[in-house]
Formats: C-alpha cells, sequence, structure tokens
C-alpha cells in the first residue's frame, strides 16, 4: 500500500515545486511531455495533454497504478496550462487555439474524471485539485480560451464537488495560485501591447519583484490539502 500523487505538468514550474514538496511519503507521478529532471526521482508518464487519442490509454495506466497501490491517500493535482497562442480571439493561429482548449479546459475534467473512476470504491483520503488563475473571473483580452478554460475547471469543481459531498467522499478544489516566477511569466511579459494590452502590468510585477516563488506557492497548496477544506472550494492562495 503506497500513497500517490499525481500531477500533471510537473516538469518545470508550479508543479515541478508541488511534486518536490508532497508533504506525506508516496509514490510521485508527472504527466507532462519532457518530464521532471532525472535527478528529481519523480516518475514520468509521459503525455502531450493535447493529444486526446492518448487521453484512454493514460487513464487507464492511472486506474491500473491505483489498483496496484491502493493508497489510502492520493492526490491528483491539474497542473499543466498553457497560454498559447496570446492574442485576440479570430487573429491567432487556429490549430493552437484548439489545443488551448483542449488542455486547459477539457483535459483536466477528463483526467479528473479519470481519477474518480480509480479511487472509486477505496477506502481514504483522496483529492482532486484544479490549479486555476485570476482569469476564471477577471477579462484579459489576448487570453480568451485560457480564461474560459480555467472558469470551466472551477465550475467543474463546484459540480463534481457537490456529487463528492452526496457520495464518494472525494475533497475538490480549485487553487489559484497567484502571479508566480515561472516559464509562463516570462512568455507574458515578451507578449506585445497589440496581442496583449495588460502586458506592463506583468512586466511593472517582474521588475518590482512582486513575482511569487513557486515554492512559496507550493508550501501553502499543500497546508490547504493537509488542513483539510470542503469539497467543491475555490481558493486564490494569495487570500491565506
Ligand atoms: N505562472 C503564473 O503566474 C500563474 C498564474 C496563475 C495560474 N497559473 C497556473 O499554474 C499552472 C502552472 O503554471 P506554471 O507557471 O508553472 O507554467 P509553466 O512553467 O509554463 O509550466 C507548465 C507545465 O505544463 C506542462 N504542459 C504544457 N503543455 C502541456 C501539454 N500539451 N501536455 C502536457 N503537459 C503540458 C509543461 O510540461 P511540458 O512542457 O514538459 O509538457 C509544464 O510542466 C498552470 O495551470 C497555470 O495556468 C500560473
Amino acid at each position: 500500500m503506497t500513497d500517490l500523487v499525481i500531477i500533471t505538468g510537473a516538469s518545470g514550474g508550479l508543479g515541478l515545486a508541488l511534486s518536490r514538496s508532497v508533504p506525506f511519503p508516496a509514490r510521485i507521478i508527472d504527466i507532462s511531455r519532457s518530464g521532471p529532471p532525472e535527478s528529481s526521482g519523480i516518475e514520468h508518464l509521459q503525455a502531450d495533454l493535447t493529444n486526446v487519442a492518448g487521453w484512454d490509454d493514460l487513464i487507464e495506466e492511472i486506474v491500473s497504478i491505483v489498483g496496484k497501490e491502493k493508497p489510502d491517500r492520493a492526490v491528483f493535482i491539474h497542473n499543466a496550462g498553457t497560454l498559447r497562442p496570446i492574442g485576440f480571439s479570430g487573429e491567432v493561429a487556429r490549430v493552437e487555439y484548439e489545443k488551448n482548449v483542449i488542455l486547459n479546459s477539457a483535459a483536466g475534467q477528463v483526467l479528473g474524471n479519470g481519477f474518480l473512476e480509480a479511487v472509486h470504491g477505496l477506502e481514504g483520503t483522496f483529492d482532486v485539485v484544479m490549479i486555476t488563475s485570476g482569469a476564471a473571473s477577471k477579462a484579459y483580452p489576448g487570453w480568451s480560451a485560457y480564461g474560459a478554460g480555467k472558469a470551466a475547471l472551477e465550475h467543474w469543481v463546484r459540480n463534481v464537488g457537490a456529487e463528492q459531498q452526496i457520495r464518494g467522499g472525494v475533497r475538490l478544489a480549485a487553487i489559484a495560485p497567484g502571479v508566480l516566477d515561472t516559464a509562463m511569466q516570462a512568455q507574458i511579459r515578451e507578449q506585445s501591447e497589440e496581442d496583449f494590452p495588460d502586458v506592463g502590468r506583468f512586466r511593472d510585477l517582474h521588475q518590482d519583484d512582486r513575482l511569487t516563488s513557486p515554492e512559496v506557492a507550493a508550501s501553502k497548496l499543500w497546508k490547504v490539502l493537509e488542513s483539510g477544506f470542503e469539497s467543491g472550494t475555490i481558493l486564490d492562495l494569495r487570500s491565506i
């Protein structure tokens, strides 16, 4: 019996920080394209989550791992996300826009559903966390599919959280980490004002040294999970 933590996008940024700071002994598995550094000791399931045709095999793998380990505690965190393509709808590359919708909105719901299937009927403490963003509720011109994807994840958490309060007992949360010092922020700062009119705000936050380190956000997130929360919670780490 081994506890489990499965994190999408743990090859870098917040996902890697989360996987390096798991506060209980566990088998830790990353799902991403490139994988965590070998020295991290974190397992890697290689997947491009925009490839919908690969989702079923990936979920089968998760079901099989959970079935084998029969964990007392398991956590699934959908952290993988992308801002690409940054720009106004109708002006950006169509295939990239499709991939944005698939990764930010659909993948989290489908893999989250797969994890619930995997732990269904098991005794233990099981958590599903969707990493969200302030962009779920505030309009940012240039981030339409990203913001809509995060809003979809939040509403999925509200609905499935309510279901799990009726039966199942899995705890669900959507957690916004704050503005983090990661590759995603570096990408934001490189944008033109034409594609992303709010770019100045993010350049200022960086210049004023006001970005949160992914390690600080990860530590806060684990504290939330370890101290307990109501299923269906939507939370911004900046408020704690
Ligand atoms: N940074 C911020 O200020 C901020 C603010 C609010 C919310 N967030 C959210 O926090 C989460 C982590 O962001 P971050 O800043 O750590 O981003 P990041 O440094 O860009 O890392 C993104 C992660 O997602 C994975 N990923 C991207 N596309 C993928 C794909 N097609 N298939 C599988 N994995 C994929 C990447 O792995 P591979 O490239 O190896 O596939 C990487 O591990 C995201 O959900 C983001 O929306 C970030």
